[in-house]
């Protein structure tokens, strides 16, 4: 069994914790705070002046990370494993690089310093050679678990964390 298979589920179970550490933390800490902000929220189109006036890599980071979003689910309903499969799976692995990449050069929530959340883009980071790996190899069962994790851990829930009360997709889309 490869060295990929064997610490698969370890770093499955690592991010499911992470996400729900994450989750408890955050309704614990904020709930209360974020339970009276949703009440007054005013849902609109995305504030294009608000996105614009945002530094490049935010912009990128923002861009790479919705269209992976996007991306992912297609693909996931798609077939598998012919030509358009591998391209459009090379062009999320692009874009999830490019956003956990990204993401290390965005601070905020931790002054100036990588929070939690950065944690999720090393796993990301190392995950995605060891998937494509995993493809190359027809490891078929790995790359896909190894890739759905991906998609609903990093793409999904970090993906609606930012969506927050305080964070810039809360202000972009109901501040
Ligand atoms: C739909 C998906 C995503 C959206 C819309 C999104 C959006 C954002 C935005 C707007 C910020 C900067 C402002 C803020 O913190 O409010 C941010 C920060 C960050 N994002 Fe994302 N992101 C997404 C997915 C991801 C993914 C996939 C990763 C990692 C693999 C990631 C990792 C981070 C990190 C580490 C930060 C910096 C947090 C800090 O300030 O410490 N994000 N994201």
């Amino acid at each position: 069994m490869s060295l990929f298979a064997r610490t698969l589920p370890a770093s499955r179970a690592a991010g499911t914790l992470l996400a729900a550490a994450a989750a408890v933390t955050t309704i614990v800490l904020f709930g209360p705070q974020i339970l009276g902000i949703v009440a007054h929220a005013t849902p609109h189109g995305p504030d294009v002046a608000l996105f614009m006036a945002q530094p490049a890599v935010i912009k990128i980071h923002i861009l790479a990370a919705v269209a992976g979003v996007g991306l992912g689910a297609t693909i996931l309903s798609l077939r598998k494993g012919n030509g358009p499969h591998r391209a459009l799976g090379w062009t999320w692995v692009l874009l999830m690089g490019a956003a956990a990449a990204s993401s290390l050069f965005i601070v905020g929530l931790n002054g100036d310093h990588w929070s939690p959340i950065h944690l999720l883009s090393g796993w990301t980071l190392i995950i995605l050679p060891f998937a494509i790996r995993a493809a190359r190899k027809h490891d078929v069962m790995s790359h896909r678990r190894a890739m759905t994790s991906l998609f609903w851990g990093a793409s999904i829930v970090a993906g609606a964390f930012t969506f927050l009360p305080g964070r810039l997709m809360w202000d972009l889309f109901m501040g």
